[in-house]
């Protein structure tokens, strides 16, 4: 195989991650530059990666002015960035792996799709769930027919309390009108996207979705709650959302709490998280925020061959995870995706019973989103390298139906009618 050089648009969380792939193999991938505006997190790239000055860019057009210095590039920006920053790459000649959701606004989605064909460079999607060996044996499965032809699907995500309170109450997603996308769209874009993979070949039709914000809204605030748990909150140590116990004492998802700041995110002082929590949304009561999200949806879906599918996306869960079942013909699959456990079921084998196998994946987990982060950058450099596409590629065409399921669940939800996804193709 031969060696595939990236540049890393967007030094943050995912870019560290998605980077380690290079760290480990490098005879096969290599990061030859870096573009990110926070001097931090474009410093923190070039020491890891041992890059020079002049391959450390401010901005995409900083990058494109050099010209094309290598094979491919790692779009890791926020989400509202994704389609600013992925046009010029392709127009520069550049492959692209994206962070999911690619965009909130369907136009753009085509947009990059076509300009993807004009250029001629494969625009993938990084939607790690794919690669996850649990899901990549639930597709295997159905592949072969085992349990005949899908009827339908159900699948849910329960998104743990302390998850949400820092992602999607106090964190940078927590406002569709500030970040661009809805809860949905974040989060169960992923769901929807492995809805539309694993019923393969027919594309979705129809889609109806109801969903409220329901817990973390004014009316709820304890009373006489302050705005500030670390400042001027009087309830405070009766609160069990308390920045002050989450983040001080327990120090609750550090890589999201403690970035932005001008230290990095593993090194900030007691003293900086004090200042943090009294300064930044991070320590703002969870009631009293901006955010604009539901906190829990539920999405139906029709497909053309009539396949019928749902998902629900419930927040503020006390034992988080994926759960999904399948019925076809002849039998069924059913699985948790947080214990890498699935179960095929085959109705029939013996007189009016069943036979049973259990596939047990967990050690294959060898990185985050249960085995499937590492794989997709696997997946991506062989793509890069030539060979052959696995049944996970995620290219920019095969991640259309998903998003417009997720489009098409928002405006559903918010309008109180079916929405038909050929709204979106005309
Ligand atoms: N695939 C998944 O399962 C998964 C999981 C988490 C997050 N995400 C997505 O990954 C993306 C990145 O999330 P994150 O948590 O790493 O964000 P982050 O804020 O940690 O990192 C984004 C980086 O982009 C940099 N940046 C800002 N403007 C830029 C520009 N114009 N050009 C280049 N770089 C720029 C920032 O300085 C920062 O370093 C988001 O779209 C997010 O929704 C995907």
């Amino acid at each position: 195989m031969k060696t595939i050089y990236a540049v890393i648009v967007g030094y943050g969380d995912r870019g560290r991650v998605y980077g380690q792939y290079a760290l480990l193999h490098p005879e096969t991938f290599q990061i030859v530059a870096v573009v990110d505006p926070l001097d931090m997190n474009r410093n923190k790239a070039k020491e890891t990666f041992d890059l020079p000055e002049e391959r450390c860019y401010r901005s995409v057009e900083e990058l494109i002015r050099a010209g094309k210095i290598a094979d491919c590039a790692l779009n890791c920006t926020m989400d509202e960035l994704h389609v600013s920053t992925t046009l010029p790459l392709l127009d520069a000649g550049y492959d692209v792996l994206l962070e999911k959701p690619v965009t909130s606004d369907p136009k753009q989605l085509f947009l990059l799709k076509e300009r993807a064909e004009k250029n001629h460079c494969r625009l993938m999607i990084c939607h790690v769930l794919r690669y996850a060996p649990f899901y990549q044996g639930i597709k295997r499965v159905l592949a072969e027919g085992k349990i005949g032809t899908v009827i339908a699907m159900e699948m849910s995500e329960h998104v743990g309390i302390q998850h949400v309170i820092t992602a999607y109450i106090r964190g940078k997603w927590r406002s569709n009108a500030r970040s661009g996308s809805s809860m949905l769209l974040a989060k169960s874009c992923h769901d929807l996207d492995l809805m539309c993979w694993l019923v393969g070949d027919s594309a979705p039709r129809a889609v109806v979705s109801f969903g409220k914000r329901t817990v973390f809204i004014p009316e709820n605030a304890p009373k006489g709650s302050g705005n500030i748990c670390t400042l001027d909150c009087p309830v405070e140590k009766d609160c069990m959302y308390s920045a002050k116990k989450m983040y001080l004492e327990h120090d609750t998802m550090g890589f999201l709490t403690w970035a932005g700041m001008d230290t990095y995110f593993e090194d900030v002082t007691e003293e900086q998280k004090e200042q943090h929590l009294r300064e930044s949304d991070f320590g703002k009561c969870v009631y009293k925020l901006d955010g604009d999200l539901y906190d829990h949806q539920t999405v139906a879906v029709e497909f053309e061959n009539g396949v019928t599918a749902s998902m629900s996306l419930i927040s503020n869960a006390t034992y988080p995870g994926r759960r999904i079942h399948i019925i076809g013909t002849k039998g069924e699959i059913s699985g948790f995706l947080e214990n890498s456990i699935y179960t095929v079921r085959i109705f029939g084998a013996d007189e009016m019973s069943y036979r049973e196998e259990q596939f047990d994946v967990s050690e294959e987990i060898d990185s985050g989103h249960m085995g499937g982060d590492l794989r997709l950058v696997e997946d991506f450099v062989k793509t890069e390298s030539g060979m052959p596409c696995s049944v996970s590629t995620t290219s920019i065409q095969d991640s259309i139906n998903g998003h417009l399921c997720v489009y098409a669940a928002d405006r559903s939800a918010q309008e109180q009618r079916v929405v038909y996804i050929k709204e979106y193709n005309d």
